[in-house]
């Protein structure tokens, strides 16, 4: 009996379990039919006419390794034209293998914008060469109306953003006009520039979505607590009243014993 015991106990713990992993695995079985291959980032960028960038992306294995991975969790990538490229290659070719991984992945974010949140996401972002605070390889994108423009510390002038190269969710390549220069690479802009500023404005349009999206989960104990309030004051109120009735007896009783004191006396 005890074994049979045993066994059905054994059944309803592991039956369920067995279920739930073969319909697991009935939806794994599905599950690589639905994405299709991962676009190759380079190749993209070189058929949307960044082929130099493509082609010094490809040259560097940190790069490609990196961007080509990015691409698995979201990425915005920013290649330069190949006039730009052209123009840019004496300092490049001038930075270790190291300055050159770092260069090429500071023209990539990691977080995949479509042309209208890239416009309504100013500020300051983190780069595919960020790495932590003392690799900030951040820059600012600002907007000037409809042009979307990237400013870094070590350039006076921001590179625009000229035309939409690829763009299918999780990734967006766009073109730009100037190679943009890292002010951990380069030096600083002669004048004092303004670009810090805009930092706080940057945060701002982020920190609304955190919120969006904690928004439930923050919420949840909030409902719970209001509800456990009531719940304690009831409990609380009756307990006052709990305590309150005994003294009632007494306070009949006393009129009673002071007269009969009195009477006595
Ligand atoms: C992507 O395309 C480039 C050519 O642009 C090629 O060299 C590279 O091997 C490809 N990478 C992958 C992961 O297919
Ligand atoms: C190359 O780097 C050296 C020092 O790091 C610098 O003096 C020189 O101007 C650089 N050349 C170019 C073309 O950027
Ligand atoms: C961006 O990088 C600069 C240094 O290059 C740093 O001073 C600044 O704090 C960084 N900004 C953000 C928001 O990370």
């Amino acid at each position: 009996m005890r074994r049979l015991h045993l066994a059905a106990a054994v059944l309803a713990v592991f039956l369920p379990l067995a279920v739930s992993a073969a319909g697991g695995k009935a939806a794994a079985a599905k599950a690589p039919v639905a994405p299709p291959a991962p676009p190759n980032i380079t190749a993209a960028m070189a058929k949307g006419g960044c082929k130099a960038f493509a082609a010094l992306v490809a040259a560097s294995p940190d790069a490609h390794s990196t961007f080509q991975s990015a691409g698995d969790g979201g990425v915005t990538a920013f290649c330069p034209s190949d006039d730009a490229v052209r123009s840019f290659m004496p300092r490049y070719k001038n930075l270790s293998a190291d300055g050159k991984a770092s260069l090429l992945l500071f023209h990539a974010v990691p977080v995949y914008y479509a042309p209208r949140s890239l416009k309504s996401n100013n500020g300051v972002m983190n780069t595919l060469a960020t790495d932590g605070s003392a690799n900030n390889f951040n820059f600012t994108v600002q907007n000037e109306g409809e042009q979307v423009t990237i400013k870094t510390d070590a350039s006076d002038h921001a590179a625009r953003v000229k035309s939409t190269v690829y763009d299918k969710d999780p990734i967006a390549i766009y073109a730009v006009d100037t190679v943009l220069e890292p002010v951990e690479l380069f030096e600083p802009a002669e004048s004092p520039a303004p670009a810090p500023a805009p930092a706080p404005v940057a945060d701002a349009p982020k920190a609304p979505k955190k919120q969006a999206r904690h928004r439930p989960v923050a919420d949840a104990p909030g409902p719970a607590a209001e509800d456990a309030a009531p719940a304690d004051q009831r409990k609380n109120s009756k307990k006052s009243a709990a305590s309150a009735a005994p003294c009632l007896p007494w306070a009949a009783v006393l009129p009673v014993v002071v007269a009969v004191a009195a009477a006595l006396a």
